[in-house]
């Protein structure tokens, strides 16, 4: 059995970065060298002021710092990281295609085939590759053949070990996982090759954490542990417009299933839709892998919770501009939280980013705020969408440093990210420096009913009549 001395890991984004600091705090004696391509993001790691890292993790900073320099290594020297190591982690993007056969829904694997003709054009000496990027399944053959065929003759070992970290939580996750799931193939080389990742995760994990399975099932279960979750999300927000209109209270009825142990309770809070850069992605290949079996049924299962999900954010939206007497052209509405879930920067698929357009093709006027988003970040994801000019986005849309100077003479606030700043202001404040009658709609339910009437406001919530 091989024992793993440098490990490289290609792609230094939200996964390869924490994963690969924690395998090289956990693991001094291995040396770990994070490399990519974009120079901009490397440079960002290696600030020696770790408060300028590009990804913002709570406890990632102080793990940089203990081991940056000693046995972590961020570069964009791609070639010489690979010809050093003996096991490769591809932690690069998997996005939707946006071309071509497929767009719209299955996965863009030109970034994992250009790493694997790197990996063969330069590599000298036998490698374990990783694929840690969530893949279709049956990837690693199409990865195998391209390595076996223009490789230098050296012997290449495929597995798959996929992330289930989540944003905001990274380091605690990494730390203390649920599990680890490595799928290898089922031959003599694989089962050392597998022997070989499941050391390195022993140095800090319970060994009866780390579950071994064939390749397939390892890289299934990424994508079915996804559409899991987001599903969880999909089905309590379809039952909380029933709630809204026989006046049953989602939260109760969430607790009240929650508590029967084989439902649980996790993962059962309605809101204005789930978003973030995997759940949707995901699902959206298991469709197209589904339909590519020709298992329709399957496909149109699985698409549902997408459905859902983008009727969700267009109901929250539609409440508002009906609430609104109708029409919210030239109206000054107020949004709170951009992110897609609290406690990080990531704004990829926020729910915000489609309830926002909506409104804005309904010509409201918008002050957005956000905690930790930037300015730039927020129009460029409105540019994005290619709803309207830049111009007129700049137009319509103001964002504002403070939820205060925010509010300021709008007809209506609406909460879109569960921040928990949010739940500590001053609302009576907020209530008064608003048009009347003030509107408030929260899509994440963070506030208290009978006080927001109280104080005066017209207040909607997800999931209550
Ligand atoms: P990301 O976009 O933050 O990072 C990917 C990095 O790979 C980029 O910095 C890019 O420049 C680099 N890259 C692309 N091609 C390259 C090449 N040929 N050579 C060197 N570098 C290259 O993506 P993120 O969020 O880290 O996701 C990576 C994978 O992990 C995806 O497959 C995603 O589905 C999966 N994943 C993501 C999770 C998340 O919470 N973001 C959680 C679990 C899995």
């Amino acid at each position: 059995l091989k024992e793993i001395k440098n490990i490289c890991c290609i792609g230094a984004g939200y996964v390869g970065g924490p994963t690969m600091t924690m395998i090289a705090a956990k693991c001094p004696h291995i040396n770990v060298n994070v490399v990519d391509i974009n120079d901009n993001r490397i440079k960002a790691w290696n600030n020696p002021d770790t408060d300028y890292i590009p990804i913002y993790e709570p406890g990632l900073a102080s793990l940089v710092n203990e081991a940056r320099g000693r046995n972590l290594f961020f570069s964009t020297n791609v070639n010489q990281a690979i010809q050093d190591a003996d096991m490769i982690f591809i932690s690069v993007n998997t996005p939707t295609k946006t071309y071509g056969v497929g767009k719209g829904m299955a996965a863009d694997l030109k970034y994992i085939e250009l790493c694997a003709r790197q990996i063969a054009t330069v590599a000298t000496s036998d490698k374990i590759i990783v694929e840690k990027s969530t893949l279709p399944v049956r990837t690693a053959e199409a990865l195998k053949r391209i390595l076996d065929n223009t490789g230098n003759g050296v012997h290449f070992d495929i597995l798959s070990n996929p992330e289930f970290l989540a944003e905001g939580t990274a380091v605690s996750d990494l730390l203390n996982p649920d599990r680890v799931l490595i799928g290898g193939e089922e031959t003599e080389n694989g089962r050392l090759a597998q022997q070989a990742l499941v050391d390195v995760y022993a140095n800090w994990v319970p060994k009866d954490r780390i579950l071994t399975t064939n390749v397939w099932s390892s890289e299934l279960s990424k994508l079915t542990a996804n559409a899991f979750l987001a599903q969880r999300v999909s089905s309590i927000n379809s039952l909380s417009e029933l709630c809204e209109v026989t006046e049953a209270d989602v939260d109760e009825v969430a607790r009240a299933i929650g508590s029967d142990s084989r439902i649980g309770s996790k993962f059962l809070k309605a809101s204005v839709g789930f978003g973030g850069s995997c759940f949707q992605k995901d699902i959206l290949n298991l469709v197209y892998i589904s339909k590519s079996y020709g298992l329709n049924e399957v496909a149109d299962y699985w698409e549902q919770v997408i459905i859902m999900n983008d009727y969700q954010k267009r109901r929250f939206a539609k409440k508002i501009v009906e609430t609104l007497f109708n029409t919210v052209s030239g109206k000054r509405i107020a949004i709170l939280g951009w992110a897609f879930k609290k406690d990080t920067n990531d704004t990829r698929e926020s729910a915000a980013i489609y309830v926002a357009d909506y409104l804005l093709s309904e010509q409201a006027e918008l002050v957005i705020y956000d905690p930790k988003v930037t300015k730039d970040q927020i129009f460029s994801d409105l540019d994005y969408l290619g709803s309207r000019s830049t111009e007129e986005n700049r137009d319509l849309v103001e964002v504002s440093n403070s939820p205060y100077d925010a509010v300021e003479n709008a007809h209506a606030v609406a909460i879109l990210t569960e921040w928990d700043e949010f739940v500590t202001y001053d609302w009576s404040k907020i209530y008064n420096s608003m048009l009347k009658p003030a509107f408030l709609f929260d899509g994440r339910r963070l506030l208290s009913d009978e006080l927001m009437r109280e104080i005066g406001f017209e207040f909607y919530k997800i999931g209550k009549g």
